[in-house]
């Protein structure tokens, strides 16, 4: 099937431009022997998290213990929920996925940052043979979860250290904020300051005997200064694998190497004014938290929002063309994750989105993967 017989609205994945950025970020880390667990909340899919690690990382980041279910169901098996879970039916999950990943050879693991949260953990993992990896999150400056660095990071990890279900396996430390900051300067800015917090956690838990610990976190907009911090060990980059038109804003860092947009809504004109033209893509088919999609092809369009179901284009300078009725319409979507979970599959192309052909269907397994 060409690419011209999708029907629309429908989310598209430039497979050659998604496996140069997937190979572009496994070099990265591979040169400088750092361990890549890419964050898989953001395309939800088993297959494209299987690609992954065949191409080098160690594993994939998930955020719901409902996503780390259905990307095991699919054959993934080395997951970090990289967010709290406190719940005891939620543990309960969690303690039975980590038997049915060690019973692969796998390993699951889990961020905390309460000491109830640690005591519900190890409750739900008294009696289970498997050991489960815990990482003490720590709010570098976020302001989301996380405990405050330094001794109450210690003091968490003597808990986890005491149950002997629980692995202390390292810290979690990331900036979600800072991947958003338009300039190098404040990204560069920011990271400093977490970079101070999270190696004076790592040296006082490692003083008391605790470690060692691997640092992860990271992002697509500051991976590279995690990297050259020296502090962390291992990058949780998502967004990376099919770029955003958020992340296009960013300034970009020398030092990161250079990502393309690879995920697409195709559209199609159903109507046409002396002003503008309306496509069949509203936010049903792409999420608007991070801002509007830009139109990638036809050039010199603008995108407003039309509502659930329509987008309207109007031409970037007075006079300019708009697209007949029929004609299709190349949307990047404003914000990635959020916009993959409004579709049950990616349409993978190959060749190109005008003239290329569609290759397969990918499956998006953690679709509204929410508990
Ligand atoms: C804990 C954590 N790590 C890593 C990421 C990956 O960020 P990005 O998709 O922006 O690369 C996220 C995204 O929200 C996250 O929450």
């Amino acid at each position: 099937m060409n690419t011209a017989d999708i029907d629309t609205p429908a989310l598209v994945v430039d497979l050659d431009a998604m496996e140069r950025n997937l190979a572009r970020m496994a070099t990265f880390a591979r040169e400088r022997g750092l361990r890549l667990r890419p964050h898989a909340k953001m395309h939800k899919s088993a297959e494209i998290a299987r690609q992954q690690i065949a191409a080098g990382a160690v594993g994939v980041c998930v955020q719901k213990t409902a996503e780390a279910e259905a990307l095991a169901a699919g054959g993934v098996n080395d997951i970090l929920i990289t967010n709290e879970v406190v719940a005891p039916r939620k543990l309960a999950r969690v303690a039975r996925l980590a038997l049915q990943l060690a019973a692969r050879g796998g390993q699951l693991g889990l961020a905390v940052d309460s000491s109830e949260g640690v005591a519900a953990l190890a409750a739900a993992m008294e009696g289970t043979p498997a050991t489960l990896d815990v990482y003490i999150e720590i709010d570098v400056g976020h302001g989301r979860c996380g405990v405050a660095p330094g001794e109450p990071a210690v003091a968490l990890g003597r808990q986890v250290a005491s149950h002997p279900r629980l692995r202390l396996a390292g810290l979690q430390a990331y900036h979600g904020r800072a991947q958003h900051q338009r300039t190098l300067a404040e990204r560069v800015a920011t990271i400093a300051a977490a970079t101070q917090a999270t190696a004076l956690t790592r040296d006082l838990i490692e003083a008391a005997g605790l470690g060692p610990l691997c640092i992860t976190g990271a992002g697509t907009g500051t991976f590279a200064l995690e990297a050259a911090s020296g502090v962390w060990h291992e990058l949780q980059a998502g967004s990376y694998l099919f770029m955003d038109a958020d992340y296009a804003g960013n300034e970009a860092d020398p030092q990161a190497p250079v990502f393309e947009h690879a995920l697409f809504i195709k559209a199609q004109v159903i109507s046409r004014q002396a002003d503008r033209a309306i496509c069949d893509a509203g936010h049903k088919s792409h999420a608007i938290d991070s801002g509007l999609p830009r139109v990638a092809w036809p050039e010199g369009l603008t995108f407003a929002n039309g509502g659930d179901e329509h987008g309207i284009l109007r031409a970037a300078q007075p006079g300019g063309p708009l697209p007949a009725i029929g004609e299709t319409v190349w949307l990047i979507p404003g914000h990635c994750d959020p916009t993959v979970n409004l579709h049950d599959h990616l349409i993978g192309v190959r060749g190109g989105l005008q003239a290329g052909q569609v290759e397969r269907s990918i499956r998006v397994d953690a679709r509204g993967a929410l508990t």
